[in-house]
């Protein structure tokens, strides 16, 4: 018998065990320590156990924990004023996964078809995208993958091709009701939206009175080096989700809107978690310290330098043994940073450098994703980059060389 015998099985997991964090390292229960690029998947925006989620999970649990979702609590009412502040949104719905905040957007966009548009219901998604693994998120999301699973899927979910404006325009009709995209495809492989497909869809969405979605889920909250990637082009959409980093690793989303979508009947969303003290606290304190700790300009300025370091490793490496560079295409946004690599040994390769002790990820078979802590310092990019350049050498061995 295994330790791990009694999980179920939904994914191939290393033969570890994870017992403590801190900062950018993560230690299992074999005493191995691991410098954590992978950053519980975009989501420890302020490293393991910061000590600001800490203080606030201790002193709110002491006060209340959940007082029921037929309530309003304290930090639930300063949460949604601090994001309130800082996006320019007007309204805020809370649940606790990325998924849930989707569904929640999905569901308010169809409240507004109905009341708006005749009934309208069809929302237009992105090939390549990913929204998150609920029955109507696995409808929504873009992954060519997902399509023969769990049949029948949820109707009303239109893919077109990511960046390609002509495509939504003609994906347009009077049944749709919105169109909901990544500002940064992240799962996908680390591909932003061009500044001029985002103000095309906005002005499209004006035309034909449709909502826009922007799924902010991962690039919410610094993560791209603006505290929401919409600034970085300044088109604003309807509706915004946000997850992961706002909770620094504890559970908790967010759906922000405007006030004239604040259109749902009581019982038409909601749920045992929603907004509960507890989670509040941790996110109130969370987004408060990345807001004003000067996280997002570090996410920036890290996020440069890590692009700069790939860059140079990729000159300096030039062609791998097939022929084809080492590192080519580096791409990205603040501390959210992909590259390709020579062949398709991406899952190889996140391997090999765990038993290095490094943590890093591949999106896709030939793809690297970094998505580092917004706390990553140089010295933690020199120590990364160090190990990575062993682990991409050896990694892009022939077969027969590396046996
Ligand atoms: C863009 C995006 N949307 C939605 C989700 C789903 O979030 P969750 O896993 O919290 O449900 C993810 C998760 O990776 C994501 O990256």
């Amino acid at each position: 018998m295994s330790r791990t015998d009694s999980i179920l099985f939904v994914t191939k997991r290393p033969d570890v065990v994870m017992e403590k964090g801190r900062g950018m390292y993560l230690w299992d229960t074999e005493g191995r320590k691991y410098l954590d690029f992978v950053g519980g998947w975009a989501v420890t925006s302020l490293g393991h156990c910061p000590d600001v989620l800490r203080n606030a999970l201790i002193s709110q649990s002491e006060m209340l924990v959940n007082a029921s979702p037929a309530y309003y609590n304290v930090p639930m009412l300063t949460f949604a004023d601090l994001l309130v502040k800082l996006s320019g949104f007007d309204k805020v719905f809370f649940t606790s996964t990325g998924a849930e905040a989707n569904e929640s957007a999905i569901k308010l966009a169809r409240k507004y078809g109905t009341l708006k548009k005749n009934g309208a219901y069809e929302i237009i998604t992105t090939i390549n995208s990913f929204h998150g693994r609920t029955l109507a998120m696995m409808s929504a999301t873009g992954k060519k993958q997902w399509e023969p699973l769990f049949a029948p899927k949820v109707e009303g979910f239109i893919h077109v091709p990511y960046n390609d404006i002509e495509a939504m325009k003609a994906a347009v009709t009077d049944k749709t009701c919105a169109i909901m995209f990544e500002p940064v495809q992240g799962e996908g492989g680390v591909y932003p939206a061009t500044k001029e497909y985002q103000e095309a869809v906005r002005k499209l969405c004006d035309e034909q009175g449709i909502l826009l979605i922007y799924d902010e889920i991962q690039t919410g909250l610094g993560r791209t080096g603006k505290l929401f990637a919409f600034e970085h082009t300044g088109v604003r959409p309807d509706i915004m989700t946000l997850a992961k980093g706002i909770g620094g690793g504890y559970p908790i989303s967010a759906m922000l809107t405007t006030s004239e979508l604040d259109i749902f009947e009581a019982g038409d969303q909601g749920g045992s978690y929603c907004a509960q003290a507890l989670g509040m606290a941790v996110g109130e304190a969370v987004v408060r310290e990345i807001a004003g700790g000067g996280w997002v300009e570090n996410a920036r300025t890290m996020g440069d330098y890590l692009q700069e370091l790939l860059n140079a490793l990729s000159k300096e490496l030039g062609k791998a043994p097939n022929g084809k560079p080492y590192i080519s295409g580096v791409r990205g946004l603040g501390l959210l940073v992909a590259f390709d690599l020579s062949d398709n040994f991406g899952a190889d390769m996140v391997q090999y450098a765990m038993t290095k002790g490094l943590l890093i990820n591949a999106p896709k078979p030939a793809t690297i994703r970094l998505m580092p802590p917004l706390i990553v310092t140089r010295n933690d990019m020199d120590a990364m980059i160090k190990t990575l350049r062993h682990v991409l050498v050896k990694c892009s061995q022939p077969a027969d060389a590396t046996a």
